[in-house]
This record gives C-alpha cells, sequence and structure tokens, in this order.
C-alpha cells in the first residue's frame, strides 16, 4: 500500500526540502517505488537539489496543461551512477544490510515532480491572476487535480511512498498537503525553536487530520544547535543517544586527533552537555504538543556551509547523516 509522507514545519528554513529530497532517495536507494513531489509552492526549491531544467512542471498538471509523465521526471539514473560509483569507492559500505541496499537500488526508482517558482505561476496557484489581481474561483478545481495527480501516482506508478516537501505555516496548499498525507512530520530547528508555534500547528491543523488516522511526529533537525564536523562526533565512544547513533566503524579519535586529550575532553564534555539540553527540549515538545519526537537530525557543517545544495544519502552513504536516514525511515516503515 502506498504511503504518502508530508514534511512540514511552522517556520521556514527548518529543512524541510533537504530532509524530504534526501529521505525520498535513500527510500528509492533501498529499492522502493518513490515519487518525490515540490509542493512548497510559494518558494520552491526542490530543484536546487537535481540538477534539472524541467519543461512541465506541476502547476502544468494542475491547470490542464501536461500530463503526469511529463511532470514527473524520472532520476532513477542518478541512483545507479552513484550506486556503481560508490561500490567501486572504498568508502561505500558493503557489508550485511547495506549490501543488500546497494543490489536493491537497482530495483528502487525515483520520480520528482518540480514546482514553478516563477512570481505569476506562484499567484495563478493562489486563485488569482498576476495582471487583473482578481481572485477567481478556480480553486476547488486545483484541488480537485491535486488529488487526481495523488490517485495517477498511486494507479499507474504503483508507488511505495509518495514523499512530499511543503510550505511552512498554516496556507492553502500546506493544508492541501497534509490533508492528502498518511504521515505528517513536522520540521523543527533548534536554534530557532517555536514551541508555541508548534503546538498551535499540532492543535489547530494536525488535530482535524489525526482524528481520522492520519500519524503525525515532530522531526528534530539540526539538534546541535551549532554546527559539528561529523568526524568530531565520533570522540566519545562512551556516549549515547543521537550522538552514538553516529558512531561510525573503523573511525576512531586516535586517528584523526592522534594526542591531542584535551581537545578530546572538551568535546566530550560539550557532546555530554549538549544531550542533556536535548533531551530536556525533546520531553518538553513533547508534552506541549503531545506529539513524539520520530528522530532527531544533527546539525553537519559540511551540509550547512555547502555552496551547493547536494543529496548527502547519494554522495556520502558513509556520512552519519545517511545513518540517521536509515533509522529515521525504519521508525516511519513501522507507523
Ligand atoms: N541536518 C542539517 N545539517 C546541516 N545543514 C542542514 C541540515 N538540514 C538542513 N540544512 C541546511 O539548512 C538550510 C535550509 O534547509 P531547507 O531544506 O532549505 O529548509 P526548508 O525547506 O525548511 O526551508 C539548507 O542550506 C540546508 O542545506
Ligand atoms: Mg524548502
Amino acid at each position: 500500500m502506498t504511503k504518502c509522507i508530508a514534511f512540514h514545519s511552522y517556520k521556514g528554513g527548518t529543512g524541510k526540502t533537504t530532509l524530504a529530497a534526501n529521505f525520498a532517495a535513500l527510500l528509492a536507494l533501498r529499492g522502493y517505488r518513490v515519487v518525490l513531489l515540490d509542493l512548497d509552492v510559494y518558494a520552491p526549491s526542490l530543484q536546487s537539489y537535481f540538477d534539472t531544467n524541467p519543461k512541465k512542471w506541476i502547476n502544468d498538471f494542475l491547470f490542464d496543461k501536461a500530463q503526469i509523465e511529463d511532470i514527473l521526471l524520472d532520476f532513477t539514473p542518478i541512483l545507479t551512477s552513484v550506486s556503481k560509483r560508490s561500490s567501486i569507492d572504498n568508502n561505500f559500505p558493503t557489508k550485511g544490510k547495506e549490501k543488500s541496499a546497494h543490489l536493491d537500488a537497482l530495483k528502487g526508482k525515483l520520480w520528482v515532480g518540480f514546482c514553478n517558482s516563477k512570481k505569476e505561476e506562484i499567484y495563478k496557484l493562489e486563485g488569482g491572476s498576476a495582471t487583473t489581481g482578481k481572485q477567481d474561483s478556480s480553486k476547488i478545481h486545483l484541488l480537485r487535480r491535486f488529488i487526481f495527480l495523488r490517485e495517477l501516482i498511486i494507479s499507474d506508478y504503483h508507488a511505495d511512498y509518495v514523499i512530499i516537501d511543503t510550505s511552512p505555516g498554516i496556507r492553502y496548499w500546506s493544508i492541501n498537503a497534509l490533508a492528502v498525507a498518511d504521515v505528517l512530520l513536522l520540521t523543527l530547528k533548534m536554534g530557532d525553536l517555536d514551541v508555541a508555534g508548534t503546538k498551535k500547528v499540532s492543535e489547530e491543523i494536525y488535530g482535524s487530520f489525526t482524528k481520522f488516522g492520519t500519524k503525525s511526529f515532530l522531526l528534530w533537525n539540526r539538534v546541535a544547535g551549532y554546527c559539528i564536523p561529523h568526524n568530531l562526533q565520533n570522540l566519545s565512544p562512551t556516549t549515547s543517544g543521537v550522538m552514538a547513533s553516529d558512531m561510525q566503524p573503523g573511525m576512531n579519535i586516535q586517528s584523526r586527533f592522534g594526542r591531542d586529550h584535551s581537545l578530546l575532553s572538551k568535546s566530550s564534555y560539550l557532546i555530554d552537555e549538549q544531550r542533556v539540553t536535548e533531551r530536556n527540549m525533546k520531553n518538553l515538545l513533547s508534552n506541549e504538543t503531545g506529539m513524539e519526537v520520530i528522530s532527531a537530525i544533527p546539525c553537519y557543517c559540511d551540509i550547512q556551509f555547502s555552496r551547493k545544495e547536494f543529496l548527502t544519502v547519494l554522495e556520502h552513504p558513509e556520512h552519519p547523516f545517511t545513518n540517521q536516514f536509515n533509522m529515521l525511515i525504519d521508525a516511519v516503515a513501522r507507523i
């Protein structure tokens, strides 16, 4: 049965697009048939993760100007090429579960539908005309087309997963995207936490969907609160929780920092302090919103400060971010 998952947030810049794109790519790499849709209609940015210039957009489908096959672009080849390259590259894990994931990539599929970022197209989706400034009554028709798009994805593409990147907040198209989803992942960013806003979304919006069986969770992103190079997190091998989950076999502090034990103990102290804060915040969030934190993803410098967006799970299969995503996928599969 198809599972539809929406990445949403109260505020912008929490990592929805990054998480949705990586989630979809990793699912496909694990052998699933995946459709990723950019429904952040007010500020689409999914394109930056896929070097492409679509001729047709989701907008065209909604306005009856394109067929589904025109707007869902097949990105499966990027899985195969990364998978092949990785198997040559010694960094790619080739044991056990990872090896089977590598082989599964051959049967996984990834289609992506993009949204047009032109001002007039955004305005049209809001049911207005850029030239006259008048609202029209086409919104219901657009919504019907959107629901039809989801039906076609299920019936014609036999998708295992539909992943939706949404607009933040409580806006017409964010609500539409949430309405067609089975699982809502409300993304929060640690450095910019808004407990009141999150509570508002969970009570006013999510409540009306969860009543009918939709599941919702908090997804905590960029957890460290400040940027941690991913190899520094392995400094404290005895620690548990988020950081320990990032431990990579074969990576150790001695090989990286030699005898600099003061750096080791300072970093371990920081990480331990941080973990206590995280645990307290997690409890506070869950208590306030009534939603469980499904995963906590640390902030990584190499992702944050990269000049160009990239799909970490494909470019760096050995990265702890990828590890974290494998666990997130397992958690979502259990829902
Ligand atoms: N876990 C993470 N670690 C480091 N940088 C991240 C992480 N998640 C997201 N980012 C970065 O944060 C920025 C905002 O993310 P984005 O996905 O565009 O947010 P949104 O879609 O919610 O507006 C991007 O530059 C992205 O690379
Ligand atoms: Mg975005």
